[in-house]
């Protein structure tokens, strides 16, 4: 089951390019949580200070992490794809206090003695796991006070829980399909709160206007309250 993810994930890697050099700012490193270039809030949705650790599952290339490692954070982040981590090591040779980890998300929460600071998902695992399976362990190892902030598509309407996602492969080949979990807003405030989160909001920001695209991107961000959750 994780070979045929990890597949259908590097499938994917190949269809995208690399982020680009600079934004419109002429920055050459830049946190975006949404599918729109320029577009959105930035790295302070986790709250983090230099020296914090910080976990981005599911980090793809590795854009949002090189961000952080700039800003003095220590970047964590795993990925089930070795296509996509290798397109990472490639865009950010360079880059100090960037730790990659190839393997699937939920293995390595379960394996780490590391208590993050902050822990994110742009478009990533927080979208493409069982919020079941993945709130609890998210919960144990964030440290109280710490941010959970997640983007993705906004549901479909009357579209909700596991949904199948459609990767294109070549023009002879099926596509690859991986389950993704769609909620509505507030029922991603109730099903935090439920799992420890007391503070909560999602909202879906709006397409930026000059786009001819209009999807929004669904923004979740939680705060982890100071009790242990059952597991
Ligand atoms: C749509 S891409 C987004 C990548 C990156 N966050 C970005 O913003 O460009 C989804 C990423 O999640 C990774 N992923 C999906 N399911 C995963 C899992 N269970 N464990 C680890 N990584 C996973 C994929 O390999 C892929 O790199």
């Amino acid at each position: 089951m994780t070979d045929a993810r990890s597949a259908a994930w590097d499938a994917y890697s190949q269809s995208k390019p690399q982020r680009r050099q600079t934004n419109a700012k002429g920055e050459n490193t830049w946190f975006n949580w949404t599918q729109y270039a320029d577009h959105g809030p930035g790295a302070e949705l986790l709250a983090l200070n230099p020296g914090d650790t910080a976990l981005d599952l599911g980090c793809g290339a590795g854009g949002n992490l090189a961000h952080l490692a700039t800003l003095g954070v220590k970047a964590v982040g795993v990925d089930i794809s070795a296509k996509q981590l290798d397109k990472a090591r490639e865009r950010w040779p360079d880059v100090d206090g960037m730790e990659l980890h190839q393997g699937e998300a939920l293995a390595y929460l379960g394996e780490t003695f590391t208590v993050f600071d902050a822990m994110f998902s742009v478009f990533g695992v927080a979208w493409f796991t069982d919020p079941a399976l993945l709130l609890p362990v998210v919960h144990a190892t964030l440290r109280p006070g710490g941010v959970f902030a997640f983007s993705q598509r906004p549901p479909v309407e009357g579209c909700y829980g596991c949904q199948a996602s459609y990767i294109p492969r070549g023009p002879d080949e099926d596509p690859a399909i991986v389950k993704r979990w769609d909620y509505r807003p507030d029922t991603w405030c109730s099903l935090l709160k439920g799992y420890g989160f007391p503070e909560v909001t999602a909202t879906v920001l709006l397409a930026p206007e000059q786009d001819k695209r209009t999807t929004g991107t669904l923004l979740v961000r939680a705060v982890r309250g100071d009790h242990a959750h059952p597991l």
